[in-house]
Parts: C-alpha cells; structure tokens; sequence
C-alpha cells in the first residue's frame, strides 16, 4: 500500500448527484481485492483530511470511484477538471470472503453500489443483485449490470419494486429457504439493520461493508470504531479490521 500520484482523467456526472471519477496512477496499487478502499486528497487546500472511496474498479494504474456529493469534499471534487493532479492512498482494509456456496446474494443501496461492484464483477452470473435506489434516473448507476437481471427497488415505485430492498429481497429470501447461501450488503446503515431483522431466524451468513466516516484510514487515529460482539476487544477500526465485517459480529 502506497501514496501514489494520480492524474484525473475524467471527472462525469452520471445523474442527480452522483458521478464517477477515472485517475490514472504514476504506480501500480498492486491487487486490490472486492471491499477495498482508497483515502483520495481532495485536490486544493480547503479539505485537509483525505475522504475514503471504495474501489469501483481498477486495472492497468487506472482507478475509477463512484461518489454521491454530501458535503464540501465531494462537492469539491466535482468540480474537479480532467488534467487535475492529486494523491491516493491504497488499497486499504480488508476485503469479502467469498466462500463456496450455492446462492451469492449481493444487496446494494445509492452509493452502497460502488462498494460491491468489483464483487459483482467477480461473481458475475453466479450473483443475484437486489439494488435499491430512490427512483428509476438513480437506475443509470448499475447500467453495466443489466446483462445479470438486478432486482430492483425505487422507493417512488417508478421502477421495479416500490419500496425499500430489503422488502423486496424478504419474498426472495422466502421463496428459497433452506438454500445453503451467502449475502453481501453496503449501503446505508438502516438497510443493514433492516437486513439483520429479515435474516435473524436463519442467521445467514451475511458480511456488510461499513462506511464509517475515516480520518486517518490507516488504524492509527480511532476515529473510526464499530462495536462488536468480542467480549476482550468490542471496538474494531473500521479501516483496518474493516470495513467489511461479519453483520453477527457487529453492533448495528
Ligand atoms: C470504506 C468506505 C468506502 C466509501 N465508499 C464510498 C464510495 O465509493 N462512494 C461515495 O460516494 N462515498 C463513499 N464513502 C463515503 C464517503 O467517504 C463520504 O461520503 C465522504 O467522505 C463525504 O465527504 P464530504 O467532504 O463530501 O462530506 P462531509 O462534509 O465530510 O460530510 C457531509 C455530510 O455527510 C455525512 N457523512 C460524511 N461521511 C459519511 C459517511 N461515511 N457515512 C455517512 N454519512 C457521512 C456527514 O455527517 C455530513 O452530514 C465511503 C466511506 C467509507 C468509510
Ligand atoms: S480512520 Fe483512523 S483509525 Fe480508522
């Protein structure tokens, strides 16, 4: 893991307040595992903590993110032009386990989609994506996913399901009960205790990736803590024992 030098290359606006940002690294990341993350300086001197993103993909020192503006460093970065140098830091944190298993059930919601999508990518037709979003413009976000047939969600009900996701993936998980299966999950914190709720029964095996607000992202300050269940050690660092984690070993 290194500090590397990066170069904007294009900065596009996808829809509502979403974009992705593709940078082209003076070095090599090495490999970079589904889960993984970078700290990105957001260029100028305004922002001075560096703001985390997962890894949306990456191959030949060419990395892309996909980010959702909410504040001034993502309001910031938007603006960013093409040619704008900058810094990344990565990759961090740990990664999905994938274990063998009949069914991958991958649950995505908004901006949660950048968080699985090099899992997708790597489960490609085995996955079965459950995607949640606000309404069907915010659908443009998993375009390069159509080929998998994604369920859907939109919580106006202008597209697919109307809803939340987890509504929609309780008939699926009904209608195939007592498959041996494995989920994955990132997006807003509700989801993933809406998600504990529906699965508590049968307690399936179930990882979430947290995006807890970072400031170091290194394990160094604690800024970062989830509590979980181990009695010795409850508080984990998000950014370096995460951020993905067992959601039955953590205190949602
Ligand atoms: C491991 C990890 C991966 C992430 N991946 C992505 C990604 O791929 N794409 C993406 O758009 N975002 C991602 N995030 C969230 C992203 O880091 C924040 O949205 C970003 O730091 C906000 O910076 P800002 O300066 O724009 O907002 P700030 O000015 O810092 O905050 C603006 C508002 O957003 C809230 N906020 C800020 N950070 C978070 C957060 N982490 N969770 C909930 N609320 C928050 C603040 O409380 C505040 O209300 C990830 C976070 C983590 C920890
Ligand atoms: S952000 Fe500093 S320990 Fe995690």
């Amino acid at each position: 893991m290194d500090d590397i030098e990066a170069t904007i290359i294009q900065n596009k606006h996808i829809v509502s307040n979403y974009y992705t940002l593709k940078l082209r690294l003076s070095g090599s990341m090495g490999r970079v595992l589904p889960g993984q993350f970078v700290m990105l300086k957001i260029p100028g001197n305004e922002v001075f903590l560096r703001r985390p993103f997962s890894v949306y993909a990456y191959s030949n020192n060419t990395l892309t993110l996909m980010y959702r503006v909410v504040g001034k460093g993502t309001e910031i970065l938007s603006k960013c032009p093409k040619n704008e140098r900058t810094l990344v830091l990565g990759p961090l944190g740990n990664a999905f386990r994938i274990r063998k298993t009949d069914k991958y059930i991958v649950v995505a919601g908004g901006i949660g989609i950048a968080g699985v999508h090099t899992l997708i990518k790597r489960l490609g037709k085995k996955a079965s994506i459950f995607y949640g979003c606000t309404n069907k413009e915010e659908l443009s976000l998993i375009n390069d996913m159509l080929h998998l047939n994604p369920m859907v969600s939109t919580l106006d009900g202008s597209c697919g399901f109307e809803g939340n996701v987890i509504a929609l993936l309780g008939s699926y998980i009904e209608s195939t009960k007592g498959e041996d299966r494995q989920i994955f999950v990132c997006g807003p914190a509700g989801m993933a205790r809406n998600l504990r709720k529906l699965i508590e029964k049968d307690r399936t095996p179930c990882q979430v990736l947290v995006e807890e607000r970072m400031a170091c992202g290194l394990g160094l300050c604690f800024g970062c803590v989830i509590k979980t269940i181990d009695e010795k050690e409850p508080y984990k660092r998000a950014c370096k024992e995460g951020p993905v984690f067992d959601l039955w070993e953590i205190l949602l």
